[in-house]
């Protein structure tokens, strides 16, 4: 009696903590600990702007820890994936010769796959807000992101760790470099 109670708790447990990750009116929260979760890779400049700029912006992808496992062992995002990109100012290093290092977040980003909201969705964060609403325009992330991503709307193609089992699962796309 007593194992099956704690049977029938657990995944109402799970339930119940995922809920945690939106507000009461319905926005995500930042999850506050992003930064302990895998790290998957950092681009330079990809704003798709015309001009160079002398200060790009880096940024850092990070996935929440349950998926990346479950993308190593079936080459494929679980419901409930959260990919985290935070944006960064460059600055010169002053003791290189044209390094750049990353200083203050500008703004965060994030992609969540969320089957109760209707699949992949995207949110826009300020540097210092904690929750957002979903992006207003999301076919001009979705655009992109759909016609360029290896693995559904996702750019695991810039994932190193991930393309060889996206590979072997079938599950990557060959696609050109994002359209300006
Ligand atoms: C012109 C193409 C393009 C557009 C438009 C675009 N992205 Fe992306 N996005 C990328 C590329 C390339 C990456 C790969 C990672 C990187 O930038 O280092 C990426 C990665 C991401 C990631 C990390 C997870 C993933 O999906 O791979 C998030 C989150 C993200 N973009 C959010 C957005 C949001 C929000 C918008 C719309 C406001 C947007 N993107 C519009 C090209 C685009």
């Amino acid at each position: 009696m007593r194992l099956r109670t704690r049977v029938l708790l657990l995944p109402l447990f799970a339930a119940t903590s995922f809920a945690q990750t939106y507000t009461v009116d319905g926005e995500l929260k930042l999850p506050p600990d992003y930064r302990q979760w895998v790290f998957l890779s950092s681009g330079i400049g990809m704003d798709y702007s015309k001009e160079p700029s002398a200060h790009p912006i880096f940024d850092n992808v990070f996935v929440n820890p349950p998926a990346y496992a479950e993308f190593l062992k079936t080459g494929a995002w679980p419901d409930k994936t959260m990919l985290v990109k935070e944006n960064r100012v460059s600055s010169d290093d002053p003791l290189s010769n044209g390094g750049k290092v990353q200083t203050s977040v500008v703004s965060r980003e994030i992609h969540i796959k969320d089957a109760s909201h209707g699949g992949w969705l995207f949110y826009g964060y300020r540097a210092d807000s904690q929750s957002a609403k979903p992006v207003a325009k999301q076919e001009v992330c979705t655009g992109c992101h759909s016609k360029n991503g290896a693995t559904e709307t996702t750019f695991v193609q810039y994932y190193p760790t991930l393309v060889e089992v996206a590979k072997q699962h079938n599950n990557f796309r060959e696609t050109s470099a994002p359209e300006k």
